[in-house]
Order: structure tokens, then C-alpha cells, then sequence
């Protein structure tokens, strides 16, 4: 295998019960990667995510990862509100730390500092402190980014992460994971409605209906004569609510 692989999933089928949510899935994600993962609502892009987590088990086929891979994970529909409160930044932080160790589940120095530090990759640090239902939408996605990214992952997995938000803070966002991608060569997996945003830096497009319809680059997805329309004409504005 290509050495740049670091996730490779072959003629994979992920089924409910007797339901194939998805079909015979093939595809490489390679280091350094910023593949936008696409698809109608119900096309199977979650499933998809959670298996290659190794949340949902595979009904067929394999999922290779690199040894020792680390993943960070931005789930969709998180609502800080509703799951965290009444807790403050640096504890939803921390849980991105605690999660993966066993004991003791307590910070220490040093779990503080990569807090803070990452929390300043992001330009939050004043935020530390704050209890996540003072915050803004925006800010609260910065604060989940910062969740999935303290345990320095070398892949990142987006979904829908910016559904909730607006067109300013949407553009904001994603150039955010643009500079994780450039400057930290994290590789990025990112599911989204809005390829239009995230268009300059994506290098692949996988477009995905139950089985893979289309895996090429993003120029190619525009010049494509029967997906371009999905570029101008994406369910965006249907799909996508705002939430509160
Ligand atoms: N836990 C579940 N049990 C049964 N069916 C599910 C479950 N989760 C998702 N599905 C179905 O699988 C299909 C794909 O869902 P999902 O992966 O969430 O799609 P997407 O993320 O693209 O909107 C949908 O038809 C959905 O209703
Ligand atoms: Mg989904």
C-alpha cells in the first residue's frame, strides 16, 4: 500500500438489521488530505464516519487504519447546551484528554497547558473559563474543534460542522481547519452541505448515495455535468437549519 495511506476502507457495507445504509465502500484517505464527504440527508456519510471510528461494526468488508492513528471527532448535532451544561470550556475541553485514559481521570499540568494551548490555536483563550451556555454558536463549535483537537490528533473528522452556524461564521470555521490542514498537516475529513465555502482547499470530493457516486478532485466535481448543479444548487438552505 501507498505509503501516504492512512486510512484505507475496502468494499465496505455497513447495515441496519436487514437495511444496507451503506454499500461496497472503497476509498483512501491519504496524510495531509482535506476530503469533503457529501451526500442528499440519509446517504449514509454518518454511518460511514462511525464506522471508520469504530463506533459501528462493518457488515462487509475492511477498514485498515495506520497503527496507532489518532482521530479527533467532531460529532453532528452536538449541542453543547443540552449534553455539557451547566460545565465550563476548559472541563468540555478536557474531556477530548480524559476520554482516552483509563486513571487517574484528573487533570494535571500538563493537561492544562495543552488546553490552553489549543484554545489559543483557536483565538478562545479568554474563553476558558466561561460556562458554554454564555457562548455563541460559533464559539461553541470553536470549543467541540478544541474538544476533538487537544489530544493532538493526526486526523480529523468533521461532521456537519457547521450546519448551525451562519455564511460569516461558516467562511470562519472552515478557515480555521484550513490552517490546521497547512500548518499542522492534519489530514481532514469533512462532512458538509456547503462545498462551496469549503471549496478552495479541499483536495477530493466523495460523493456519497448508499454506494460511491463520484471520488475525484473538487475542479473535477465542478466540471462534472450532472453534479455540478449540486455545487450551485446544494440542499444547503434546506437541510441546514439554524439552531439556537
Ligand atoms: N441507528 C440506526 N438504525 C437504523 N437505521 C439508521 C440508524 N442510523 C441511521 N439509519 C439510517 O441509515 C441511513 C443513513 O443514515 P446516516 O448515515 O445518518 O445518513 P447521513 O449522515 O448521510 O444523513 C438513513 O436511511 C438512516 O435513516
Ligand atoms: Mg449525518
Amino acid at each position: 500500500m501507498d505509503r501516504d495511506v492512512v486510512v484505507n476502507i475496502e468494499n465496505v457495507t455497513v447495515r441496519y438489521h436487514h437495511f444496507e445504509a451503506v454499500k461496497n465502500i472503497s476509498f483512501d484517505v491519504k496524510k495531509g488530505d482535506v476530503i469533503a464527504l457529501i451526500g442528499a440527508n440519509g446517504s449514509g456519510k454518518t454511518t460511514l464516519i462511525k464506522a471508520l471510528l469504530g463506533l459501528l461494526r462493518v457488515s462487509q468488508g475492511t477498514i485498515w487504519k495506520a497503527d496507532g492513528l489518532q482521530i479527533g471527532y467532531l460529532p453532528q448535532n452536538t449541542s453543547l447546551q443540552d449534553r455539557f451544561f451547566p460545565a465550563t470550556v476548559e472541563e468540555v475541553v478536557s474531556i477530548g484528554l480524559l476520554a482516552k485514559r483509563k486513571f487517574p481521570k484528573f487533570l494535571n499540568r500538563d493537561d492544562r497547558k495543552k488546553i490552553l494551548q489549543t484554545l489559543d490555536m483557536l483565538r478562545i483563550p479568554h474563553l476558558l473559563k466561561k460556562r458554554i451556555g454564555e457562548l455563541s454558536g460559533g464559539q461553541q463549535q470553536r470549543v467541540l474543534l478544541a474538544r476533538a483537537l487537544v489530544s493532538a490528533p493526526e486526523i480529523l473528522i468533521l461532521d456537519e460542522p457547521t450546519s448551525a452556524l451562519d455564511h460569516s461564521m461558516r467562511k470562519h470555521f472552515f478557515e480555521i481547519v484550513k490552517k490546521l490542514n497547512e500548518k499542522l498537516n492534519i489530514t481532514v475529513i469533512l462532512v458538509t452541505h456547503d462545498i462551496v465555502s469549503a471549496g478552495d482547499y479541499i483536495n477530493r470530493v466523495v460523493y456519497l448515495d448508499q454506494v460511491i457516486k463520484f471520488n475525484d478532485t473538487f475542479d473535477a466535481f465542478c466540471e462534472h455535468p450532472e453534479l455540478s448543479p449540486f455545487v450551485h444548487t446544494h440542499p444547503l438552505k434546506h437541510t441546514e437549519g439554524v439552531k439556537s
